[in-house]
């Protein structure tokens, strides 16, 4: 099982996904360049992906406190946080990119 990541330069990387791990997980075990400063608490929205418009719908909803740590962090209508997204067999194939201001923290 995978998630298909998406760089700046539109290149992609398939990341090797474990069910019951968080998105958040996968991105930074694999190396990427995601902050995740408070360690999946919901709490900074520093692990803010951009999820691909066909996956939008296919994702549990956004939790209260997800949208409002997402109201706080420039978020547009892909957005999720992605300690927030716990990883099933049925997100095989889930293709995101980091949110451009969760790149600019990690820079
Ligand atoms: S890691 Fe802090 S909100 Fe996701």
């Amino acid at each position: 099982m995978q998630i298909i990541l998406v760089g700046a330069d539109s290149t992609e990387q398939r990341l090797d996904a474990v069910e019951g791990w968080r998105v958040m997980e996968i991105i930074r075990d694999h190396g990427f360049p995601i902050i995740a400063e408070c360690g999946g608490a919901c709490a900074c929205g520093t692990c803010q992906v951009e999820v691909d418009l066909e996956w939008t719908a296919k994702l549990h909803e956004p939790r209260e406190d997800e949208l409002d740590m997402l109201d706080q962090n420039y978020a547009n209508e892909w957005s999720r946080l992605s300690c927030q997204l716990i990883f099933t067999p049925e997100m095989n194939g889930l293709r995101l990119r980091i949110a451009p201001v969760a790149l600019a923290v990690a820079a």
